[in-house]
């Protein structure tokens, strides 16, 4: 979820609304906006889009006020209704309450409220707090004191952001967990859980820390915590401006994005890498001779960022011939991993914030294991709970499917994966500034991949009546696979699925019919020839049982041309950096095929981009 907080001299209204537009990646369930006016409090609350609550407003304005709270919902406990949507008012209407995050004992609180008189109407767990805080500040008086007590009695994740009708100069924010930071304005103060609501306004923010409360006025903030001891703050000055959160005359901004790539994958490695092979890592606050005793590396991550994570894993053993596993975050937090201070976690997550990720990073410190996280949001909860950080510089991604991110992330773990063999001083001494060099020159091809898709797009719209497009790769090519049907899922709504090219006959090959599109993605001819020669086998079986075969295959590969009905070309790059130019047809074949079945790219149904419940 999104929320925003603002007071200052302008139309709170305005400002919470137009701080949602830009949080709406966050959530896009059900949005609201509570504003304080005339000595009382005036909310709405809409099912679906903010452009419902907006057509609302204009509808039914809200009474002019310069302090107000505002919401977009990525539905948790009860459905995406408008008596769900947020802010949640107390009984009496004096409180207005939004929240983002998961209160676990919430059915036990809501029992209590019943019985003391409280009538509950929504089926959410922020509601409670709407009447817990109105308790504890008509016993007080006292805002800042009154949400401590209440943050006392939650269990589990919230960020929580309220006004009260008595204090139509103040905004109360609280968080544990899910993010929230303060824009400090001249005059007037924002609260947001993510800088791009606010920063039309102001780049001056304070992170907020763990189990945090602030107190807004015009002129400031007072950061406490749950105890109520004052709290030590970080202030920080955002260096990205509003402008590129903006879509920048494309249609989407996952078009954007994903033109944006060869800039990111360049700039994530600026300052990184120099011509002789050498890598530059000095930000990674891990001393060498830890890394040196590393026995184990373990990477996780969700979603996209796994993807990322899986390639990773054949890059750090080939280069650092250290035993690597990958895992999804919420499958390793509960497994009851093996860990130990000669284990190196990498976690990787492109917002900071993803739940299960920040649990597993927790697990492992806990285990006394050593976390490098690759992240691209300065400020957020998993750098900051980390031992140390590569920040990816793909810049704001606002599109809900991750293209630029993944791009750059896949730069990191490169990164980190010829970092670790360079320390480490491994026999591939020679391979490793080969690749470095090689790195440099990526985003060259990347830029020439994005100058040849006319063709892809083409094939998408001849596709938009299948129901099932399959994905099949080897080596890096797998994860490759699983990345073009995750994507294909997210935006097109199809069956999509990503195999193994080895494991077809193992069962998926049974799903093969006449006509049945397979993209295949091909290693490279050259280096590891025995891999394209299977992968060529592989093609030929998918297409004697008649399926359409679409083949992303380097520039030069002539054998894979018999075996292809429609046939991509990408530039020749060593084995492992394939998936830098593999994967970007793959994002435009499912962002087109997306578009021709009507469907919205940059908010996919049921979907968000940063998920910060387990
Ligand atoms: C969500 C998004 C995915 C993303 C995943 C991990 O599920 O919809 O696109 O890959 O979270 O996000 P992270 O911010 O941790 O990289």
């Amino acid at each position: 979820c999104g929320i925003v907080g603002y007071v200052g001299a302008q139309s709170a209204q305005d400002v919470v609304v137009a701080g949602l537009k830009r949080l709406e990646y966050r959530g896009y369930d059900s949005a609201g906006v509570a504003v304080l006016a005339d000595g009382g409090l005036a909310a709405a609350r809409k099912a679906g889009k903010l452009l419902n609550l907006e057509k609302e407003l204009k509808d039914r304005p809200l009474p002019a006020g310069n302090t107000g709270i505002g919401h977009t919902r990525w539905a948790t406990h009860g459905g995406p209704t408008d008596a769900n949507a947020h802010p949640h008012l107390d009984n009496a209407g004096r409180v207005a309450v939004v929240h983002n995050g998961i209160i676990e004992n919430f059915a036990a609180l809501r029992g209590e409220l019943a019985g003391r008189g409280h009538d509950l109407t929504s089926e959410t767990d922020t509601e409670v707090v709407a009447h817990l805080l109105a308790e504890a500040y008509s016993s007080g008086g006292d805002l800042a004191e009154a949400m401590r007590q209440v943050c006392r009695q939650l269990e589990g994740a919230f960020t929580l952001v309220a006004v009260v009708a008595d204090e139509p100069d103040a905004v109360v924010g609280a968080r544990r967990n899910s993010p929230l930071v303060v824009g400090v304005g001249d005059g007037e103060m924002f609260l947001a859980s993510d800088v791009a609501a606010f920063i039309a306004h102001t780049r001056d923010a304070i992170e907020l820390g763990q189990d945090q409360v602030v107190e807004l006025r015009r002129d400031g903030a007072t950061v406490t915590g749950f105890d109520g001891r004052p709290a030590d703050v970080r202030e920080y000055h955002v260096d990205w401006d509003a402008s590129a959160a903006e879509k920048g005359g494309y249609a989407s901004f996952m078009l954007k994005e994903i033109a944006d790539q060869p800039k990111a994958v360049a700039d994530t490695l600026l300052g990184r890498v120099d011509g002789s092979g050498t890598l530059h890592l000095d930000e990674v606050r891990i001393a060498p001779g830890v890394l040196r005793e590393v026995d184990k590396v373990v990477v996780v991550a969700c979603g996209t960022a796994f993807h990322a994570g899986m390639i990773a894993k054949y890059a750090i053993e080939h280069w650092t011939r250290l035993p690597c596993e990958t895992e999804l975050a919420s499958e390793f937090r509960y497994r009851d991993p093996i860990l130990d201070q000669r284990t190196l976690v990498v976690a990787i997550s492109q917002s900071g914030e993803t739940m299960d990720t920040l649990m597993a990073v927790r697990h492992a410190r806990e285990q006394g294991a050593k976390v490098l996280a690759i992240c691209n949001t300065n400020g957020s909860t998993i750098p900051r709970e980390s031992d140390a950080v590569l920040y990816t510089h793909a810049g704001p991604e606002v599109a809900v499917a991750s293209t630029k991110a993944f791009l750059t992330q896949l730069v990191a773990c490169y990164l980190v994966a010829l970092y670790l063999g360079q320390v480490r001083g491994t026999k591939w001494g020679d391979e490793i500034r080969t690749v470095v060099r090689q790195l440099s020159e990526m985003s060259g091809a990347v830029e020439r991949v994005l100058g040849t898709m006319e063709p892809v797009r083409e094939l998408a719209r001849s596709l938009a009546g299948h129901d099932t497009v399959l994905f099949v790769g080897r080596h890096v090519g797998y994860p490759v696979a699983l990345e073009g049907a995750l994507k294909l899922k997210e935006l097109a709504y199809m069956h999509a699925e990503g195999f193994a090219a080895g494991e077809l006959k193992h069962g998926p090959i049974a799903l093969i019919e006449e006509g049945l599109p397979v993209v295949v993605v091909v290693p490279s001819p050259r280096g590891r020839s025995v891999l394209h020669g299977k992968i060529v086998s592989n093609i030929q079986e998918i297409r004697a049982r008649g399926a359409r075969t679409v083949v992303i295959a380097e520039e030069g590969d002539d054998e894979v041309v018999p075996y292809a009905d429609h046939l991509i070309r990408i530039p020749a790059t060593p084995t492992l950096l394939q998936p830098l130019v593999a994967t970007v047809p793959l994002q435009v074949f499912a962002c087109e095929l997306a578009t021709a079945r009507g469907n919205e790219v940059d908010q996919p149904r049921n979907l968000a981009k940063s998920v910060t419940v387990e």
